[in-house]
Parts: structure tokens; sequence; C-alpha cells
């Protein structure tokens, strides 16, 4: 794999939004965060990483506390209620098979587990074989597929990672959610 010359890593913050929304549209066609969806993910900005070469923005990865209240979750909470969850990782097409999209997740994870959780989690989408092989190889797990999870109808499946948390923490509120 090509070493990962002069790609640089450093946290993002809500003016990264119209940067974020850029590579998304190249990214993820026909998927669009609005921008106070990207601003509620962000108010935990510890564990969301941009990578960047040259000073232009070449991929991403925004992780969060998520609220679920469906059943099948329970078991992957790192707060009650809540699920710390990887919602996006990208990186533009000209730069993939990098090893970017692997850093991004390492960084994102070691950030993350200092809180500490019990588990991160993620989506990937039926198919996304590439995406599986770095998470697989990463050490995530399969939990439950979702039918039409996606707004294009394809499936999900939920997959997570053990944290070092050992237990949930029974705070009414994850620690990172900043008002
Ligand atoms: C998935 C994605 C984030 C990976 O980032 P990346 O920087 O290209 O990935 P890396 O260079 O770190 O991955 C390289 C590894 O993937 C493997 N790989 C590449 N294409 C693959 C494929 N089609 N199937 C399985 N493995 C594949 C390589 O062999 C390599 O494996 P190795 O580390 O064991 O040698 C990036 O390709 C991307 O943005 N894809 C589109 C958006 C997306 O799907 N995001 C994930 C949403 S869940």
């Amino acid at each position: 794999m090509a070493e990962l010359k002069d790609v640089t890593f450093r946290p993002i913050n809500t003016e990264d939004i119209p940067i974020l929304n850029e590579m998304e549209k190249s990214i993820f066609p026909g998927i669009e965060y609005k921008d106070e969806t990207w601003r509620y993910f962000l108010r935990n900005t510890e564990s969301s990483i941009i990578a960047l070469k040259n000073d232009k923005a070449i991929g991403y990865v925004v992780s969060c506390f998520l609220y679920q209240n469906t059943d099948e979750y329970t078991p992957y909470m790192s707060a009650a209620g809540y699920i710390y969850h990887i919602v996006s990782l990208g990186v533009l097409s000209e730069y993939k098979n990098q090893g970017i999209g692997t850093r991004l997740l390492n960084m994102c994870i070691n950030k993350a587990f200092k809180i500490p959780l019990k588990y991160i989690s993620l989506h990937v989408m039926d198919g996304n074989m590439h995406a599986m092989h770095i998470y697989k190889k990463r050490g995530f797990k399969f939990g439950f597929h979702v039918d039409r999870y996606y707004d294009s109808g394809e499936g999900g499946n939920f997959m997570y990672l053990n944290g070092p948390g050992l237990r949930v923490v029974l705070d009414e509120e994850p620690p990172l959610v900043k008002e």
C-alpha cells in the first residue's frame, strides 16, 4: 500500500461543514446531510477527523453519540439511551486505496475509546465489500441487519467493536454531547 505521503489529519469543527458537504456530494451521490444534522453530529468533535493533502480536504470520519430508542440497539449502548456511532467515513475516489480510510478509522477509534466507551458502532451498506473489509480487519463484528436502512432502499449491516469501557455509563446524558 502506498505511503500516506503529505497527508495530514486534524479534528473537524463546525466551520468545516461546507467542506464536508462538498466531499459528501462526491463520495455519496444522492445522500445529503443537512447542515443542522452535521452540527448535531459535531457537538462531539473529539473523534471526528478530516484528512488533508496540501490543504485540500480528501477524506473524513464523523462519529458521535446517537440516541436510539429501538430494542435492537440496547445491547450496544455506551451511555443510557445512546450508542457511539461512526455516522460517516469517506475518501475522495482519486485518493482511495492509499490507507487513508483505515487511518481515519483507527484515529477515530483511538480517540473515542479514551472516553472510554463500551462499544463503537456503524452501519455499512449491503455489498460494500471495501468498507466491510477495513471494518472487519479492525475487529468490527456483525451485529444485525436492517432492511431498507438507507433512503435508496438498500439494507444496512450494523457492526460493532468492543471498547475498553466495562459498563454502560448510567448518566442521563452521554459524556460528550454538548448543548
Ligand atoms: C470505504 C473507504 C472509506 C475506504 O477508504 P480507503 O482509503 O480507500 O481504504 P484503505 O486504503 O484504507 O483500504 C485498503 C484495503 O481495502 C482493501 N480493498 C480495496 N477494495 C476492496 C474491495 N472492493 N473489497 C474488499 N477489500 C477491498 C484493500 O485490499 C486494502 O486491504 P489491506 O489493508 O488488507 O491490504 C473509501 O473507499 C470510500 O470512501 N468509499 C466510498 C464511501 C464508503 O463506502 N464509505 C463507507 C461507508 S460505511
